[in-house]
Order: C-alpha cells, then structure tokens, then sequence
C-alpha cells in the first residue's frame, strides 16, 4: 500500500486511448477519475491506520501495562504490525461455530476431587441470601480487570474486551484455555459474562468488602472478579492459569505433557538413590522476601538445604538444557516458596514423588485446597525457615516409609490433576457463577476464536496452542461433591 503513485491510478484508464491524441475533454475525465483515486485511496488509508492504531490483540497491542502491575511492555508489539492485525482480525479469521454433537454421555461422571468443593465456597459472597451477581457488580470489578470475557450463543461464541496488556502471552493462553473448555463441552458451557485479572496478586480485599462476608455489616456483594489466585483475605475467584496450557516464554510444556514427562523422570530414581537434601531452583529476583530469605539456607551440613538460582534469560540462551523439570526429581526433599503471589511450579514440585516441603503459603490457586499437612505435603514456617527446613528433613530420614509416602500422595493429587480435572473444574466453576448471574451476558467488543487466536501467535507459541488443543469429552463431567449448604 506504501507503493502508490499517481501513474499507477492512471493506468487503468489508458485503455483506449492509443491510436490518436485524446481529445481535451478525455484528459479532463482522466484527470478527474486520477484525483479521485488518489483522494479515496487516502480517505481508505487514514480509515485503515485508524482502525490500526485502535485495533487492541490478545497480545497486548495498543494497550498499557496493568496500572497495578506495570511491567517492561514492547514498544515495538504496542501496535500490531499491520498485516497481522488484518489478517487475523476475527471478522476474517472466526467462521460461525460449527454445531457439534454434545458431548457423549455414555460413562456416568466420576466424583470430582474434594477440593472442587472450593469452587462454591469462592462464589459464597453471591449466593448469600440468593442475591447473585449484578450487572452493577461486574461494572465494579471492571476498575480491577484487565478485560471482560463473554461466553454467548449457547456456549460457542467467545467475545472479550480487552483494558490493558498482560504480562507475556499470558491473554492469549488464557482466551485460549476457554476455546478448549468450549471445543471439549460442546453447547454445555454456559454462557458468561465475567471480568478477568491475568496479573498476579489478589485485589478484592475481604477487609473493604466485609459487607459482602455474611458478617452483618449490611454492604453489597464484593465485586466479582476472576484470576489465576486468592488469598483467605480475598474475595477473588481463582480460574486455571495458563500454564497448564504452556508457557513458552519459559519452555513449559502444555501440562499434561510436562506431567507425564516429570513422572518419567521420576521413576528413573528410586527414593534411595535420591539426595537426602531439600532442593530448590528458582528465581529469588521476584520482588518475594520468602525466596531472597531462602537463599541464606543454602548449606547442606547446617541445614541439609541446596538452594539453586534459575537465571531464565541464562536458560533461554542455553536452550533450556538446565532447567529441564523432568531431570529435578534427584532429591527426596524438594522446596515449593511462593514468588511474588502464587508459583506455577506448585504442581511441578509435587509430580516428583519427593517430599513436598511448602513454606507457609499464603495464596491458593484452584487445586492447592487440595494440599493436607503432613499428607501430601510437609509444612515448613517463614520463621525460623532454615531450622524448619532442617527439621523437616531430619524428621524425613528418620521416618524414611512415611515421607515416600507422603511425596507419592503429592504425586497422586497431580496425577490426579489431569486436564480432564482442569476442564472440569472450568465447566462447574463458570456453571455456578452463571446460575448467579441476574443479567443476560451480551457479547462484548471482539470475537475470539481458535483461528484468530493461531494468527497471533508467534511460532512457539503456536506449537504450544496446538499440542494443547483439547478433544471432545467421551464422558460426562465429574460429579460436584454435595452441596453442604452454605
Ligand atoms: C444420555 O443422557 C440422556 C439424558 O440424560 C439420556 O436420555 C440418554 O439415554 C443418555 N445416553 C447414553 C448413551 O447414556
Ligand atoms: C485490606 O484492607 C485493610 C483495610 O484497608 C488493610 O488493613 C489490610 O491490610 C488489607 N488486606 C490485604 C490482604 O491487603
Ligand atoms: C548454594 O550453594 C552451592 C554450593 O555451595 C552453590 O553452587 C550455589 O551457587 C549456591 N546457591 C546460590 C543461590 O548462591
């Protein structure tokens, strides 16, 4: 489009002119017809860089960084490059969703895990007294939410409206992961209208809401707003994270790879051959006293601690050959310290089989509910952390039968978290918050959906969608634990 001139527009109306000299009111014509062209092509180029320069991707195009989370945002990826933009806008790239058959029903749901019982004890604030979610109370949650996500046509239309960028393809894996849900429940999921947080920390203060906390102070319902994590201190609704997708700014596989892989792994190493250490490998550079604190535990005479930095930018240059999760499982003691809110790497640690060592954690993503003291996992205090670490692996060598088992039962609740579990919990949690909705959701700004989501992705992040893509359900859902009536 750069290369326009007005010869160019010229051209087409030289057709007959050839054999003799044009007469005087032909030029006239073609001088017209040229300055027309020209005024038209730039009415079209200006309503084209318009639309450019407001086109808003999942990728974060033409939007800020979260004002409560600023981060390094590219300047270059602010605006989409254009073609791109054009040819995955969703109004080329989305067809009509086709009508697939729901799903079979042919074996009767399994129970669901217990910890899906979490998912009403989230949505409580909205159930009290059948008050539900308003349409004023997602307007609320829209100053915390990084873009509204609507769910339409009978669960087959995905619209989101995007309010600022998210740190790395996190929207992108998020829009993603409901896609999937979409393709794996055809016509079940409901339809939503719901604000999203794809930043880290929890924003709906329990304290400022406590109208909404059944404790008589007589306010509104708190915001309803969704995220990847929660605290007991927040009203927040914890959603899956992307990562069970991937995440390939840090080589993480889709998780049901990255699980199998790790198990692997971990097999290949008995609990005898195992380091009779607690082991760690992260990032202490998360803003995340826990982690800088940890770093002075790093002694395995004193504390039978082995502290190890991850340097991703390192990593990435190596070809991730260091950071591969499935060869870390060479330690019967392996340490889970939260980052700056809740680690993806929860459900890596566990899938090892070693003992899960987890300091006082303070955020719960959906299925940490699942985690029992002294069951599946071993608690270790942020005072006095390194004695607590010492401890704790003293205890472990001393009781070697007991603390195998405890890591195989922390192994047991990942296996247990297959993607079936995930998709599952999905369906319910988006199933009860739309039983609470007292308002039709309308889609909102912009389709999104398979095809548009691969036009945006880089090549990597492509490869990651696609081993992800979910299949249709050959079973029903897994069946909610009973309702106790809260
Ligand atoms: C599936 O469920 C429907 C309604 O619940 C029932 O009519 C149908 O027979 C079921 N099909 C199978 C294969 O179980
Ligand atoms: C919630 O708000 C109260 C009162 O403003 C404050 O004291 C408390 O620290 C806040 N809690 C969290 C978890 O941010
Ligand atoms: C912890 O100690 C080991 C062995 O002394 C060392 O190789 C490692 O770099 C230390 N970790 C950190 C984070 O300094």
């Amino acid at each position: 489009m750069a290369g326009y001139t007005p010869e160019m527009a010229g051209g087409g109306s030289r057709g007959g002119g050839h054999a003799r000299h044009p007469p005087l009111s032909s030029l006239i014509v073609s001088t017209i017809a040229a300055f027309s062209a020209v005024v038209v092509f730039a009415i079209l180029r200006s309503a084209y860089e318009d639309a450019m320069s407001r086109t808003t991707t999942l990728l974060g195009h033409n939007l800020e960084p979260t004002p409560w989370h600023p981060f390094p945002h590219d300047i270059r990826r602010r605006r989409p490059p254009p073609r791109a933009a054009f040819r995955c806008a969703p109004s080329l790239s989305c067809l009509p969703p086709p009508i697939l058959p729901p799903a079979a029903n042919a074996t009767r749901g399994r129970r669901c895990p217990a910890y899906f019982a979490a998912i009403r004890r989230d949505l409580a604030p909205w159930r009290r007294r059948g008050g539900g979610v308003t349409r004023g109370m997602l307007e609320a949650a829209r100053r915390r939410a990084a873009m509204r996500v609507a769910i339409t046509g009978g669960g087959r239309r995905l619209h989101v409206e995007l309010y600022y960028a998210c740190v790395q393809s996190r929207a992108l894996f998020t829009a993603w992961s409901i896609l999937q849900l979409m393709r794996r429940y055809p016509g079940r999921v409901p339809d939503v209208e719901l604000m999203f947080d794809c930043m880290d920390r929890p924003a709906i203060n329990r304290t400022e809401y406590a109208g909404g906390d059944g404790g008589g102070g007589g306010g509104g319902a708190p915001p309803p707003l969704f995220r990847y994590c929660t605290t007991r201190d927040h009203f927040d609704i914890p959603f899956p994270d992307w990562s069970f997708w991937g995440w390939p700014e840090t080589n993480i596989e889709p998780w049901n790879e990255q699980f199998r892989d790790i198990k692997q792994g971990a097999k290949a190493m008995t609990w005898q051959d195992r380091v009779a250490t607690a082991y760690w490998k992260g990032n202490p550079d998360v803003a995340s006293p826990l982690r800088v604190a940890l770093l002075s535990c790093n002694d395995t005479n004193m504390w039978h601690a082995e502290i190890m930095r991850q340097n991703w930018d390192e990593e990435a240059k190596s070809g991730y050959q260091n950071s591969k999760l499935s060869s870390q499982c060479t330690h019967r003691y392996k340490i889970y310290a939260e980052g700056y809110a809740w680690s993806v790497s929860l459900k890596y640690i566990l899938s090892c089989g070693s003992m899960a060592l987890i300091i006082d954690p303070q955020y719960e993503d959906f299925f940490s509910r699942g985690l029992q003291p002294e069951a599946n996992f071993w608690p270790v205090h942020a005072t006095g952390m390194c004695e607590s670490i010492r401890d704790a692996v003293e205890w472990g060598e001393a009781h070697p039968a007991e603390a195998e088992a405890v890591g195989r039962r922390g192994q047991l609740l990942m296996q247990e978290l297959d993607m079936d579990a995930v998709y599952d919990y999905m369906l319910h949690l988006l199933t009860e918050y739309a039983r609470l909705m007292r308002f039709r959701p309308e889609a909102a700004a912009q389709e999104v959906c398979e095809a548009s989501v691969l036009c945006l992705a880089d090549e990597k992040q492509r490869r990651f969608l696609e081993a992800s893509a979910a299949t249709p359900a050959v079973s029903e859902p897994c069946v909610m634990p009973p309702d106790d009536g809260e």
